[in-house]
């Protein structure tokens, strides 16, 4: 009896275990400070909770139809109409916030590419973007402007060295053409989703292929309890796992 018990609590346990996990995926910008507060508040109050049953996914906006005029390395140059005369020459390729951003954002993708594990690559990104602790959504993290930068490069390296990455790794990929290579493959899902984004605000959510939109105007709000409580919800309702985490029971 007790043994029947107890491997019926085994297989409760493992069905739970075995449950897909929900992808969470998120669309960004280094230097778009709504985007750093939410990878701040996923790492803060949704990993904690939720971290067990979602699988978080991070594509860097780089939409040749986005209205961002953003970084798709196909594109050689800002996507404007009409298209400015720019020479064949992908490091002409600027993002919304400069072409310091399409480094900044090489540098992040690079990072995940390597440390594919998204505790591990968000933690990175968190470090690098500074402590966000008490800030609004559009005055952003404190560093998030810096990150691919000179002058931040040894806070970036210290980071890495927090997470065990190999730096020389990183700085190949991100330096070389690996790291256009990844944009590009951002840039394809990019212009793979549906909805109409880029002036209408980043970040961009999906739950389990849903777009999650809190606010009217764009996602900008997720140092809300609001807009976490919405993320936690759709979370919950998309998993599968039972029981559910007690996060989802509030
Ligand atoms: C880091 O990576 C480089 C190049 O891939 C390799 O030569 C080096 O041994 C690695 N360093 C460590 C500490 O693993
Ligand atoms: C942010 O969320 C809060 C709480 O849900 C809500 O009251 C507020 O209107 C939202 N702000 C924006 C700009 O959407
Ligand atoms: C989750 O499901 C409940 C019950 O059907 C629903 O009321 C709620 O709006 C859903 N949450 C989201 C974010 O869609």
């Amino acid at each position: 009896m007790r043994l029947a018990q107890a491997s019926l609590l085994i297989c409760a346990a493992s069905a739970a275990a075995a449950a897909p996990l929900v992808p969470v995926d998120v669309i960004v910008e280094s230097f778009c400070p709504c985007s750093a507060t939410w990878e701040y508040m996923f790492a803060t109050e949704i990993a904690p909770k939720l971290g067990a049953i979602v699988e978080l996914r991070r594509w860097f906006d780089a939409s040749a139809q986005g209205s961002q005029h953003c970084c798709d390395p196909s594109t050689k140059g800002r996507k404007t109409t009409p298209l400015p005369i720019i020479p064949k020459n992908s490091s002409l390729v600027t993002c919304f916030h400069t072409k310091e951003e399409c480094v900044a954002n090489r540098l992040q993708r690079c990072v995940q590419e390597y440390y594919p594990a998204w505790r591990d690559w968000l933690a990175w990104s968190v470090c690098v973007n500074g402590d966000c602790a008490g800030r609004s959504d559009a005055a952003g993290c404190p560093d998030q402007n810096k990150v691919g930068s000179k002058k931040h490069a040894a806070a970036e390296e210290a980071c890495a060295a927090k997470q065990g990455f190999n730096w020389t790794t990183v700085e190949a990929c991100w330096n070389g053409d690996e790291g256009v290579a990844l944009m590009q493959a951002d840039a394809d899902h990019d212009n793979s989703v549906d909805e109409v984004y880029g002036m209408q605000g980043l970040p961009v959510v999906h739950v389990g292929g849903s777009r999650v939109s809190v606010s009217k105007f764009w996602d900008c709000n997720s140092s809300s309890k609001g807009y976490q409580a919405q993320l936690i919800s759709a979370i919950c309702n998309a998993t599968t796992a039972a029981p559910k985490p007690a996060a989802c029971a509030q």
